[in-house]
């Protein structure tokens, strides 16, 4: 793959043709690299959409948005607003629910108090289409020639909407991944020393909208890969960020440098230690990102039937009941079959992290790949 580091349009053709991808994004904000990994490994981005969920709707659009321009993607990827509310779940069951069966560390867009960063003002490059029906458009332009792929790293819902007016979208897709259905967490949860830690274990993308997840976890695709537990593995550290700051050569290059502000964003002061819970998270979405466009990356995982309890008096409301296929419910609720990623190569995503980001992207929508990023 090294030949592909730095793109040209013949090198990213010729990828295109043995193995591209068309990959609709769907997610409750944005990070730039869960945009670009597509990009770097060859494949196609049709549709991006942004929805609430861990932010408020003009928040996680806003950052999209902002992401689309610095990057100077919006002449080539079609950008929607998603899914503006869940369901069934509002704020106000949300907190009920919190009342009834415990406190969540990580309330996104329905924290109590929460507080606008983006105003609508701010966001000029959205289509008018609403997500859910791009979707459905990019699956039937695709499904003859080359079935698209959906990434869903937030709450389901956009995707929900659209099977729920478009069905058949399962079978005229080639398939899903999604970010969010943790296993086994809770002992991990109620021992922890720190609330990141709950925080991190909690399936925040499926208890906001419980109804959605279900549907969309059901529907049958032909491949579903969840990237739930495994995403947790892969975390910041200053060894990454030295490696970030030497590639630049010096933390200043990166301060100086307007194209590297997301970069900056990625480290803060530089220092490790200084860190705020968010800038320590984990890279979950990105990984995900990761592992659909480079399949190689993925060591290790484990076929199963899944659902989500949609049971409002249940302390499970909203998290992944997995079971082996031959013991899953025969009849009665609704499973679906899918693949959880266990284990994937650690080492490989840090040097797709640097590589994308030192990559110059600006020029993408022209030339169909990155140009080499000069400091
Ligand atoms: C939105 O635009 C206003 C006016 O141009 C600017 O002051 C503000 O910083 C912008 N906010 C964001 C989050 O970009
Ligand atoms: C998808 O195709 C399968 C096999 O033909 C069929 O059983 C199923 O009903 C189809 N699903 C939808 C939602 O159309
Ligand atoms: C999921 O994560 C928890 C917490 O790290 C861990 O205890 C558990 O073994 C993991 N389970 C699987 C199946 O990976
Ligand atoms: C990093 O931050 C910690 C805490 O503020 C400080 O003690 C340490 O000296 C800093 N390290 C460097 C290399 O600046
Ligand atoms: C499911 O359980 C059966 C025994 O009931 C076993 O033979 C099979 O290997 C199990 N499948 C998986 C994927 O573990
Ligand atoms: C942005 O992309 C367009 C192609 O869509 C290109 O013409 C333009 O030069 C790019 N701008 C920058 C600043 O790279
Ligand atoms: C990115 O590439 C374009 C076109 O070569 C160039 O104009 C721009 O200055 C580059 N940006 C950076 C940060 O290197």
């Amino acid at each position: 793959m090294k030949a592909f580091a730095y793109g040209t349009l013949s090198s990213t053709l010729l990828l295109s043709l043995v193995e591209a991808k068309k990959i609709f994004i769907d997610n409750d904000g944005l990070s730039p690299t869960q945009l670009l990994f597509p990009l770097a490994a060859g494949h196609e981005v049709v549709g991006l959409s942004a929805s609430f969920g861990s932010c408020s709707l003009v928040d996680c659009v806003g950052v999209a948005s902002a992401i689309v321009e610095d990057y100077n993607l919006s002449s080539c990827i079609p950008f929607h607003i998603g899914a503006q509310q869940p369901l069934l779940r509002t704020y106000d069951t949300f907190q009920l629910w919190e009342d009834l069966f415990g406190e969540l560390v990580w309330q996104g867009g329905w924290t109590p108090g929460y507080e606008d960063t983006y105003t609508w003002d701010n966001i000029t490059n959205v289509d008018d289409i609403p997500g859910a029906i791009a979707l459905i458009n990019a699956v039937k332009e695709y499904k003859d020639t080359d079935p698209i792929t959906i990434y869903m790293a937030g709450l389901g819902t956009t995707v929900a909407q659209a099977l729920s007016i478009y069905p058949q979208l399962v079978n005229e897709t080639a398939g899903l991944y999604i970010m969010g259905g943790y296993i086994d967490t809770q002992m991990a949860a109620a021992t922890a020393k720190d609330s990141i830690v709950i925080d991190i274990n909690t399936d925040i993308n499926l208890i906001q909208d419980p109804e959605a997840a279900q549907m969309v976890l059901t529907a049958g695709w032909k491949e579903l890969y969840i990237g739930g537990n495994v995403t947790n593995y892969l975390v910041p550290s200053q060894a990454l960020y030295n490696e970030f700051i030497e590639r630049a050569g010096g933390f200043d290059v990166i301060e100086d440098t307007p194209y590297l502000s997301w970069v900056l964003s990625l480290l803060g002061t530089g220092n490790y230690s200084e860190n705020n819970d968010q800038q320590t998270l984990p890279f979950w979405d990105d990984v995900v990102s990761a592992y659909m466009s480079w399949p190689e990356m993925i060591l290790e995982s484990s076929e199963v039937s899944v659902a989500v309890d949609t049971a409002f008096y249940s302390p499970f409301y909203g998290n992944l009941r997995v079971w082996n296929s031959s013991w899953a419910p025969p009849s009665g609720i609704k499973v679906g079959a899918a693949k959880i990623i266990d284990k994937v190569d650690n080492d490989f995503f840090f040097g797709k992290l640097l590589d994308t980001y030192y990559q110059n992207w600006t020029q993408y929508c022209e030339v169909g790949g990155p140009v080499e990023l000069i400091l």
